[in-house]
């Protein structure tokens, strides 16, 4: 089976995923990082040089690709990855999605604490971020609540979170 983490930045899905894939003795892919290694680039320097419409054709195939390759495995996609082309829809038919839902207020926080290079926020004022991230929801709200599993995570740890998943996974089964 294939459990795709679907969410805005920073909510927790790869960090979650690699606990989940620990508990189901299971890979474990994160969409970004298979990118990088294959572009042999870090996703900011793809941005910069080629653009963010370059950065989600790559994304889309790297996301064919992964599936293809992997059977069994939790996959942490990238923010974005759930709301271009109709990969939501690919992922949807291909496994079982789970969209971390985060407050935007818990998303901030933790964006401005998080150091990881992420070109679409770099360089955004606390109250600008506020303003992106709630025009952000507006237009992807959409695309992450077509996840088969919707969860509000705002106050649990990703060992909790984790642990969620893979109750309701099983009972899916
Ligand atoms: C993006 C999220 C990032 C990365 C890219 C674009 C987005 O992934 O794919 O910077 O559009 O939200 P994370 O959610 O892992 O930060």
């Amino acid at each position: 089976m294939k459990i795709y983490l679907i969410g805005y930045m920073a909510s927790g899905k790869s960090t979650a995923g690699k606990e989940l894939a620990e508990l189901l003795k299971c890979s474990f892919v994160d969409v970004d990082e298979y990118v990088e290694k294959q572009q042999g680039k870090a996703i900011s320097l793809i941005f910069e040089e080629r653009g963010e419409e370059y950065f989600r054709h790559i994304e889309k195939v790297a996301l064919r690709e992964i599936s293809q390759l992997y059977k069994n495995c939790v996959i942490a996609t990238g923010g974005g990855t759930s709301c271009f082309y109709s990969n939501i829809d690919f992922m949807n038919i291909d496994g079982v999605t789970v969209y971390l839902r985060l407050e935007v207020a818990t998303l901030v926080a933790r964006l401005l604490n998080d150091h990881t290079q992420r070109p679409l926020i770099s360089g955004k004022s606390k109250t600008d971020l506020n303003d992106y991230i709630l025009n952000a929801l507006n237009l992807r709200r959409k695309f992450y609540e077509k996840s088969h599993i919707v969860l509000d995570v705002d106050d649990y740890s990703s060992h909790e979170v984790a642990t969620m998943i893979r109750e309701i996974v099983m009972q899916h089964k």
